[in-house]
């Protein structure tokens, strides 16, 4: 076991990860210096396939206000946005969008060299910001990753992961154990500062827009770790990915497509959405998910399609280059064709509670980006939110981290010691198939943990997962990354399904068929781990 001590640790290369490293060099006293994690390739994360753009509410767009953007974020919401944290995220776009274009970010823009805005679901004005038409997320992630390898004083390991948060006996973060997926060598770091940026849980599902990496690591260590965790049933699911599976997940039609006119149609190419909500395209996403879900089961289809034929083939070529050519693979020309479409997991709401400034209820632990839980996006997240939030939380949790005292601790406890021991034993490991374990989670989830859901689904769903669990061998020390991989789904998937069973209403991305009803009442959801257990609090 190799041992070291880092100031600060940022886990997770997403949009999240590397803007708080780059914040955090700028700005923190770093005496052991700041050393970036990620378990893949430096950017390879959701952020890279994020399409349709960020909520920039700026100055110089005269139609919006950031009154309009966070009355629009607290009716998407559902009632369980906190006010506070979306006044803030609001008030500070313009501040991080700018500081995103000094870091080379080149958002699009027109003839006159003004910012363009498109308009999302449920925005009452065009404010999302995109770059290269629809591949905003990898222009942003791009002009990051170029800053981070340049600078010299951000240590970065690649193809490493992190397995388990190091907690002393005072329920302080000391520190983090690794596992190297190339030499399947283990690191201690010690840090006084740990930042989890490890994305969201997609993966869990057998449909969902998110790339292979989403496993929801982060959720499980933080809870491991003994962390406050909020609202773990919401889940949000995209209504229009393209309905064709590619090897690890679906391709995402981005809901700017709705925003420039496309129609929701069933096959015969009838519309549907005005029997569902008066905005129709673009009512919230999980109305829209709903009315796409509904029309499937009605028709006994895997799909409904998406009619782009209004907007005008130049436009397509320009706003969507890379929806165009992912249609143009399979035989669809968008200016003629339908395309079909269906709902995807796409995005967690629930996480490890923080504030805006990623502080987590465990001294010296945050959590940034999707991985936590700000209360920005309550039970149904406004469409661009995110990346907003990732920018805005990483910019804060590196103003928190500038006035702290950043030594590497000098003594480890004897808690930690035990711990770290656990990965020194060499265990005779059996092989064992870990993709089709995924895979039969993935089922599971999607099958009863998923859009729509009822007591007696999730308690299969979840008998399921103890069956499930005792098709895998290993507690502690795994032998690659897709075994930690799973290890975590498998702690997640345990976890959303126990809080959607928990959750006796309807609100927001989560809908139960046996309390249709929104309970006025009813407030955010805590989890903790105790004594080994899962424990809700209120
Ligand atoms: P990620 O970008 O997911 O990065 C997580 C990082 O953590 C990765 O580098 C991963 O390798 C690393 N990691 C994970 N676990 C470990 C571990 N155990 N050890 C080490 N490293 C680890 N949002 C918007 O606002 N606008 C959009 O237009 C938009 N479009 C989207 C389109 C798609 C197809 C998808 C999937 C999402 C989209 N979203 C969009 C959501 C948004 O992209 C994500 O919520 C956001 O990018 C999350 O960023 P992040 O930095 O928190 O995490
Ligand atoms: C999309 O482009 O539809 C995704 C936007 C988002 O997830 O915020």
């Amino acid at each position: 076991m190799k041992y070291s001590k880092y100031s600060t640790v940022v886990i997770g290369s997403g949009i999240a990860g590397l803007y708080a490293a780059l914040k955090i060099e700028q700005q923190a006293n770093l005496p052991d210096g700041l050393l970036l994690i990620t378990k893949s390739k430096l950017g390879e994360s959701n952020s890279r396939y994020a399409q349709g753009g960020m909520v920039g509410v700026l100055k110089e767009n005269l139609k919006d206000s950031t009154e309009s953007h966070i009355s629009d974020t607290l009716k998407a919401g559902a009632g369980l946005s906190e006010l506070n944290t979306v006044k803030f995220i609001s008030e500070n776009s313009d501040k991080v969008i700018k500081d995103l274009l000094n870091f080379g970010v080149e958002f699009d823009r027109n003839e006159k060299g003004e910012l363009t805005f498109t308009l999302e679901a449920a925005h009452s004005v065009n404010r999302v910001l995109h770059a290269g038409g629809d591949a905003t997320g990898r222009m942003i992630e791009q002009a990051l990753c170029r800053k981070v390898s340049s600078n010299k004083n951000i240590e970065i390991y690649e193809q490493t992961v992190a397995v388990e948060l190091l907690i002393n006996s005072e329920k302080d973060c000391r520190g983090v154990v690794v596992f190297n997926d190339i030499t399947k060598e283990y690191e201690t770091i010690y840090a006084p500062a740990i930042i989890l940026a490890t994305g969201g849980i997609g993966q869990l599902y057998k449909y969902t827009t998110n790339p292979s990496g989403a496993t929801g690591d982060g959720i499980a260590l933080a809870y491991n770790a003994g962390a406050v965790m909020q609202d773990l049933e919401f889940v949000q699911f995209h209504p229009t990915a393209l309905a064709f599976d590619d090897e690890e997940n679906r391709f995402l039609i981005s809901e700017a497509v709705r925003g420039e006119g496309a129609k929701l149609v069933d096959a015969d190419g009838i519309e549907f959405m005005q029997n569902y909500d008066s905005r129709k395209e673009l009512a919230p996403r999980d109305i829209v998910t709903r009315a796409n879900y509904n029309e499937m089961k009605k028709n006994n289809t895997n799909n409904v399609f998406l009619n782009a034929t209004c907007i005008p083939k130049d436009k397509i070529e320009k706003r969507f280059p890379n929806i165009s050519k992912k249609c143009k693979e399979h035989g669809i020309d968008m200016a003629q064709d339908f395309i079909p479409v269906a709902p995807a997991a796409h995005y967690y709401m629930g996480g490890v509670k923080t504030d805006i400034e990623g502080r987590t209820s465990i001294n010296g632990l945050f959590a940034i980006g999707e991985v936590s839980s700000t209360g920005l996006h309550g039970g149904n997240r406004l469409a661009s939110n995110s990346l907003l939030e990732c920018v805005v939380c990483a910019y804060e949790v590196a103003n928190y981290l500038k006035t702290a005292y950043l030594n590497a601790p000098k003594q480890i406890d004897e808690t930690i010691k035990a711990e770290i021991d656990t990965y020194t034993v060499t265990e005779d490991f059996r092989p064992i198939d870990v993709t089709a374990l995924k895979n039969e989670l993935k089922d599971i989830m999607w099958n009863h943990t998923g859009i729509l859901r009822d007591e007696k689904t999730l308690k299969e769903g979840l008998d399921k997962l103890e069956r499930l669990s005792s098709k895998f061998p290993r507690t502690g020390k795994c032998q690659t990354k897709a075994e930690y991989e799973f290890k975590n789904m498998l702690t997640v998937a345990k976890l959303i399904t126990m809080s959607a069973l928990n959750r006796k209403e309807s609100r927001g991305a989560h809908y139960r068929l046996d309390y249709l009803q929104t309970n006025e009442e009813s407030e955010h959801s805590y989890t903790t781990k105790y004594e080994g257990e899962i424990c809700f609090a209120k």
